[in-house]
């Protein structure tokens, strides 16, 4: 099990490169092809797994790209705990509703709603914590998702079969002591990944109509 840290909040200016306010605003001609609108349309969760380690790289590009998924204030909440040993792997499948897939899979990734650094920052600098609300565990909740969501299209990107982990919450007590989550930090969603040995047929949507709006907002 490997916990990673954050990067650092640095933001190089790259408004050299920003569109101006008269480029033509880029549209995707029919004969184009876009391999990220391929893969999101693509989309399936996969739960059989080949058990067999990815490479060091593969899991730095889908850590990096979860690193980059947008966040809430920049606040960055959240924390990410690679777990990759079989026998903490086995323990989590029994606190995740036995699901047998957590097992199999060779490396799960747990997204954590973390607040732990603000409190911390803020205990520091002698500053009061004032993000003690609900809406500090939607924000946290939110930037795990997102960062978990990118996770998976990046893995997905590189051909391995990714599915998400609601059921990690089941047992929070229990899947915090076994992860050594600190107070404040809560395991909200997972993704397990490796090489597909089993795709389903993608799952229906039953949609909505898309709603829309268009029009002169003064009739
Ligand atoms: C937040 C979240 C939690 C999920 N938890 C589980 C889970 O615990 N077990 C599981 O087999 N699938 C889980 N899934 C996958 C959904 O069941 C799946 O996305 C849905 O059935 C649609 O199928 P598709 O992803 O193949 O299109 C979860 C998905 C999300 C977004």
């Amino acid at each position: 099990m490997k916990a990673r840290g954050r990067e650092p909040a640095t933001h190089p200016d790259t408004t050299a490169n920003a569109p101006r306010p008269d480029d033509p605003i880029p549209v995707l001609a029919a004969h184009e092809k876009n391999p990220t609108l391929e893969l999101l349309l693509a989309h399936r969760s996969v739960r059989a797994y080949r058990d067999q380690p990815l490479p060091a790289r593969a899991l730095d590009l889908i850590l990096a790209a979860a690193q980059r998924a947008p966040t809430s204030s920049n606040l960055q909440s959240y924390s990410i705990v690679v777990v990759d040993d079989r026998a903490l792997l086995e323990k989590m499948c029994r606190l995740c509703g036995t699901q047998r897939f957590v097992a199999e899979c060779s490396m799960l990734l747990v997204f954590c709603s973390d607040i732990s650094h603000h409190i911390h920052i803020c205990a520091q600098r002698d500053y009061a914590y004032r993000g003690d609300q609900v809406n500090t565990l939607l924000i946290a909740h939110g930037d795990a998702n997102l960062a978990c969501q990118n996770a998976s299209l990046a893995a997905q990107s590189m051909g391995l079969g990714t599915c998400m982990l609601g059921n990690v919450r089941n047992d929070p007590l229990g899947v915090s002591d076994l992860l050594g989550l600190p107070r404040y930090v809560y395991a909200g969603t997972a993704t397990r990944t490796n090489i597909a040995t089993r795709i389903s047929q993608p799952m229906t949507r039953n949609c909505a109509a898309p709603a829309s709006m268009t029009g002169d907002a003064n009739r």
